[in-house]
């Protein structure tokens, strides 16, 4: 079997994440619980079922909880174990087995640009994804999964896409971009967050990328754009004009996790996919006189 072109990814996770507060004044956002499980645990999940197997992820201050939580906890494994819940220690460990990850510290938040920067010196020389932890997307084949497939066939940087409604382009970076060949955009231009009169399409950018380490160059020489922050998408643009640069329409539902509104149907969709929890669940929703 053909070996995996790309094995790293970066998931950026440094942001203050004010859309939540006042919960992220001390805890990450990316620790916010989906039924049990953090959101960036199912990030990294759909990064492991993509053939991913070792996961840079970018912190900042008062994001420890990101570490613990990926790594062995020796102490509770043997409080555990002298409890007789054995059970409980397979479930842990296979958190910290899932992948080798490291960790690289922002030390400020100056952008998802410079987020991706950070992580320049372990990336080398290699196509690598990037997976942003506020944006889950459900689907029997992982959304990373779907895109590194059509990489293998169209070796490009690709950026995931979906269509939103125009009342939210202005929420988004948008694709100027032609259909090209299976279900991928040729892409021209992205244009950060329009208006419904600006919008070039309804293409709307959403956390997954694949990209090429010619992108570090071009972050260095990106200057600070909005709130003095080094932009993915100037970057972006500096990239269109140098290769060939495809959107790929994400299959599957997909929740801004890192929005109250988003979270909370993030939150309904996965109790009620769960397997202890779904049906009851389900029964209780159907009982709210709504
Ligand atoms: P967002 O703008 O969605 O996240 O950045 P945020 O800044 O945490 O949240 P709000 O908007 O203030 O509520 C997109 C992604 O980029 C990361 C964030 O952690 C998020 O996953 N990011 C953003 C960084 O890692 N560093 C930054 O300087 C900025």
């Amino acid at each position: 079997m053909r070996k995996q072109t790309i094995t790293k990814a970066v998931i950026p996770a440094a942001g203050l994440g004010t859309r939540f507060l006042p919960v992220t004044k001390a805890s990450p956002k990316e620790m916010l619980p989906l039924v049990d499980k953090p959101l960036i645990q199912y990030v990294v999940e759909e990064a492991v079922a993509a053939g991913i197997s070792q996961i840079i992820i970018i912190t900042g201050r008062g994001k420890r909880a990101i570490e613990d939580h990926f790594d062995i906890s020796f102490e509770l494994e043997e409080i555990l174990k002298n409890t007789g819940k054995d059970d409980y220690i397979r479930d842990l460990r296979k958190i910290s087995d899932m992948a080798d990850f490291c960790y690289i510290r922002q030390s400020q938040p100056q952008g998802l640009g410079h987020a991706i920067l950070c992580a320049k010196h372990l990336i080398g020389d290699e196509p690598f994804a990037v997976l942003l932890g506020d944006d889950i997307v459900d689907n029997d084949v992982p959304a990373l999964k779907q895109m590194i497939d059509v990489y293998e066939r169209t070796p490009a940087p690709i950026i995931g896409v979906q269509q939103v409604d125009p009342s939210e382009v202005y929420q988004y970076g948008i694709l100027d971009a032609k259909p090209a060949l299976d279900e991928l955009y040729k892409i021209n231009h992205l244009v950060e967050k329009p208006s419904v009169e600006e919008a070039p399409s309804d293409l709307a950018v959403i956390g997954r990328y694949i990209l090429i380490p010619e992108i570090f160059d071009l972050l260095e020489k990106t200057k600070p754009g909005k709130n003095n922050e080094i932009q993915l998408t100037d970057a972006l643009n500096d990239l269109t004009a140098l290769r060939t640069m495809y959107g790929y329409q994400i299959k599957g539902n997909r929740y801004d996790a890192g929005d109250k509104l988003g979270f909370l149907q993030a939150t309904v969709q996965m109790a009620l996919k769960n397997s202890n929890l779904g049906e009851p669940f389900k029964q209780y929703l159907k009982k709210l006189a709504l």
